[in-house]
């Protein structure tokens, strides 16, 4: 960090006895005792430059000269382990950081299982962990430049902030990944860290892996859509491979996986902020149909079947990334001990070998949608994605009852497995991904063409995304200048001016989300400064109050 001077002890951070430090003297800070690897430490001091080259290309538009308001970890500790302070983004400093050892840690599953974990790649599995690890790799840096140029239409401060931290560790979840590469698998690691570097998100020539990573993130609800459904694509993937019996991986997606929880949080707030909204203008205007998108969208919100077709598109690129049902590659993956299921070491009711189990699935078979009962081995992408809609159900719920609340008519929903899909058992049938939307009786009823325009209406077309887009920079542009001011101000100190020019700017920013007491505490600390936000200057998609409201509040 540029001036650690500056930074200032998150809450308990130094307090738990599992405290693990990090080396800050070392050029690239760590808690791998990098210094004692010279072989290592001179790699990765040979990607450092072409890292910060990418960086300064692909990473946030605009404030690479700013001083940000970021927070870096300290220790490992899922206790609390953060420090904030003002610093250039790209004088952040990225590092390795692994979760602590657990002493007599065995493989959880697979063919292994049982036995010691491996400290050193296993030759027999040397291209599939490879693999693993770098299409986890190319997620990273991918959604920093989909992101890149969301600050200029920053809704708040507060926003902005969450933005570049969330950036950030992005950064470090490659650096994380690349720690692996070059440590573990010599030169081809060392030719996969720089083609990290090499592929663009959305570029023709040279894309990122993953479908969903080369999808445009044009505006903030689409950034808030995508922390909270892709980002916990990530978290899935990434306790997955927590579970892997190569243990270097399991440490690392185990600290990661702290800092994801903050990314989805993000994006949870953001949507129910924008449905806060929308729900607000509604009740207090007098609509009473969610349906009649005209008279919501005078009101300067975005009404919410949009919100739901925004959804579906960011559900089912998402789940793509799941892969097939069907997956002899994850059969192998799992077999051979290098990835487990979500939750594998406390999952009760089989043997984590799974040679003889069956699991549930759904085929599109003639045209029909058809239970069927496949190896369980062969069905582990299967079963991670069914893990993963459960676990978006949670913040579904949360948004469902802020309608509620409003006495308004609509429920979002998530859309059957099926819809949309471009990958796996259903990709290629577009009509049955229909009827198995949002609205299954409608659906089942219509003809086949209706179906097929049901089809293109059910996530945004472009020209939606454009409007959205276009919405979204009229509306912010403005305050996103005044926002480096108020970063000025309150970096000279000067916080009741800051305060007047955004009211949200004194808040401070949320503590790394490691699940516990303290993520409870700080989400409902932060729940109730997000209402504040809503109640001060409307939420993302709303109008500027007028100025005699805005008084009232700041005085
Ligand atoms: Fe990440
Ligand atoms: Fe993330």
């Amino acid at each position: 960090m540029s001036d650690e001077d500056t930074l200032s002890d998150a809450a308990g951070s130094m307090s738990a006895d599992r405290f693990v430090a990090i080396s800050y003297d070392d050029a690239i800070p760590n808690n791998v005792d990098l210094s004692s690897d010279k072989q290592l430490q001179r790699a990765l001091e040979t990607w450092r430059p072409k890292y910060l080259d990418w960086w300064n290309d692909m990473g946030p538009e605009g404030y690479q000269q700013s001083e940000v308001y970021l927070r870096t970890a300290v220790g490992v500790d899922a206790g609390g382990w953060a420090k904030f302070g003002y610093v250039k983004m790209p004088n952040y400093r990225w590092g390795v950081l692994l979760a602590p050892n657990v002493e007599g840690r065995t493989i959880p599953c697979g063919r292994h299982k049982g036995q010691p974990v491996w400290r050193e790649v296993p030759g027999e599995h040397r291209s599939l962990l490879r693999r693993l690890i770098v299409v986890q790799g190319d997620t990273e840096p991918a959604s920093v430049e989909q992101q890149r140029f969301l600050g200029a239409t920053a809704p708040s401060l507060y926003d902005m902030r969450n933005l570049f931290q969330i950036n950030v560790e992005e950064g470090r979840h490659l650096w994380a990944m690349v720690y692996l590469l070059v440590k573990y698998f010599g030169k081809d690691g060392r030719e996969e860290a720089q083609a990290l570097l090499e592929r663009q998100s959305g570029q023709q020539d040279n894309p990122r892996i993953l479908g969903a990573f080369n999808e445009r993130t044009p505006d903030w609800l689409s950034f808030f859509m995508f922390t909270f459904f892709t980002d916990r694509d990530g978290k899935m993937q990434l306790a997955a491979l927590a579970e892997s019996g190569f243990d270097p991986l399991s440490r690392t997606c185990r600290f990661m996986l702290t800092e994801e929880a903050h990314h989805m949080f993000v994006g949870e707030t953001g949507v129910q902020r924008t449905i806060e909204a929308t729900c607000a203008a509604m009740v207090k205007a007098g609509v009473k149909d969610p349906k009649d998108v005209e008279a919501v969208r005078k009101l300067g919100v975005v009404d919410l079947p949009l919100l739901q077709r925004k959804a579906n598109f960011h559900i089912s690129v998402t789940r793509d990334l799941f892969g097939s049902e069907i997956s002899s590659n994850a059969a192998e993956a799992f077999s051979s001990g290098l990835k487990g299921r979500f939750n594998e070491a406390n999952l009760k009711g089989d043997d984590h070998v799974l040679q003889d189990a069956h699991y549930p699935i759904t085929r599109v078979v003639d045209g029909k949608l058809v239970a069927d009962e496949v190896p369980a081995l062969r069905a582990i992408n299967s079963r991670l994605l069914d893990d993963y809609i459960v676990d978006c159900q949670g913040g579904v719920d949360r948004w469902n009852k802020v309608i509620e609340k409003s006495a308004i008519d609509f429920k979002f929903v998530q859309p059957h497995k099926g819809f949309n899909r471009k990958i796996g058992e259903f990709a290629g049938h577009r009509d049955r991904g229909a009827v198995a939307s949002a609205e299954p009786r409608l659906a089942a009823r219509r003809r086949r063409h209706e179906i097929h325009r049901l089809a293109d209406e059910a996530v945004p077309r472009t020209g939606q995304i454009r409007e959205l887009d276009r919405a979204a920079a009229r509306r912010h542009q403005q305050p996103a200048r005044r926002l480096r001011v108020c970063e000025d101000l309150l970096r000279e100190g000067d916080r009741r001016r800051a305060m007047r020019l955004d009211p949200l700017s004194a808040e401070p920013l949320p503590p790394p989300c490691g699940g516990g007491k303290k993520a409870c505490e700080a989400k409902d600390r932060l729940r109730a400064f997000d209402l504040r936000a809503h109640a001060a200057r409307g939420s993302i998609n709303s109008r500027s109050e007028p100025s005699c409201r805005r008084r009232s509040i700041r005085s």
